[in-house]
């Protein structure tokens, strides 16, 4: 059976997009799966940038509006990782709606082992289309106060909503001393840490080059980092 896995946080800018890249390659390359990651982030879409997918003739928008079927806007990496990106375009907006995404999902049952789906960041209306479409999530946060406490507020909802939380990943994680532990982390939200991905210069480099860290710098401890991850989610 597909898992729907929501990547959420409650801050922005905290490696969702970056998350759900890596996560999908290494399920995909590493452990044979299939897999289709989708923008869902459809105000400030990024997923497709990370894989040069800048100007694609149909996105998920066209989707949602009912203009066309999800097979049509799925585009195949060649590692075989399968993206659907959101629009660039502004007007793009128009007659979009986030909510209408769990039916649109309905499709891809049978099609795939896992859907990722890339939220917008926080609770409101395009992070709860996302989390209602989600059969588990997964939250992603740096190791810092304010976004621990964003996801303390996350949980309670989603506990309220229904999908099962796989736990918290950890980014940009440098084990400063002022950083949150793994542990204390955990204590705090009451859930497991199952990923920590240190943070690591070579992810901007790769964002630059259109590629994930995975294909970019397989070797490297953030990819080897992304690789237990998904081990840890085919345990969970
Ligand atoms: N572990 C990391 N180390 C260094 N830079 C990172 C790391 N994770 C993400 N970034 C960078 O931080 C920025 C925000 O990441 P992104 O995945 O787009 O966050 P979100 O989707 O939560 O908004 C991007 O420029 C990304 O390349
Ligand atoms: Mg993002």
């Amino acid at each position: 059976m597909v898992r729907i896995i929501g990547v959420i946080s409650g801050k922005g800018g905290v490696g969702k997009t970056t998350v759900v890249a890596n996560l999908g390659l290494a399920l995909t390359t590493k452990f044979n799966k299939e897999v289709i990651i989708i923008d869902c982030n459809i105000t400030t879409s990024h997923l497709g940038l990370y894989f040069g997918l800048h100007s694609v003739t149909t996105t998920l928008n066209n989707v949602l509006r009912g203009e066309a079927i999800i097979e049509d806007a799925i585009y195949m990496h060649e590692s075989g990782l399968k993206i659907v990106p959101a629009s660039l375009a502004a007007h793009d907006l128009i007659g979009v709606d986030i909510i209408m995404l769990e039916k649109t999902l309905e499709r891809l049952f049978g099609k795939a082992d896992f859907v990722l789906l890339d939220s917008a960041p926080g609770l409101g209306r395009e992070a709860y289309g996302t989390i209602i479409a989600s059969k588990e999530v997964i939250m992603v946060t740096i190791p810092y106060s304010p976004a621990i406490i964003d996801l303390i507020r996350c949980n309670q909802v989603i506990k309220e909503l229904g999908p099962r939380a796989l736990g918290i990943v950890l980014n940009m994680v440098t084990r400063d001393r002022y950083e949150l532990t793994e542990e204390e982390v955990s204590n705090i939200v009451g859930l497991p840490v199952i990923g920590s991905i240190p943070y690591d210069k070579n992810i901007l480099k790769s964002l630059a080059l259109r590629t994930p860290l995975l294909n970019y710098k397989p070797k490297s401890r953030a990819s080897k980092e992304f690789i237990k991850l998904a081990n840890r989610i085919l345990e969970l």
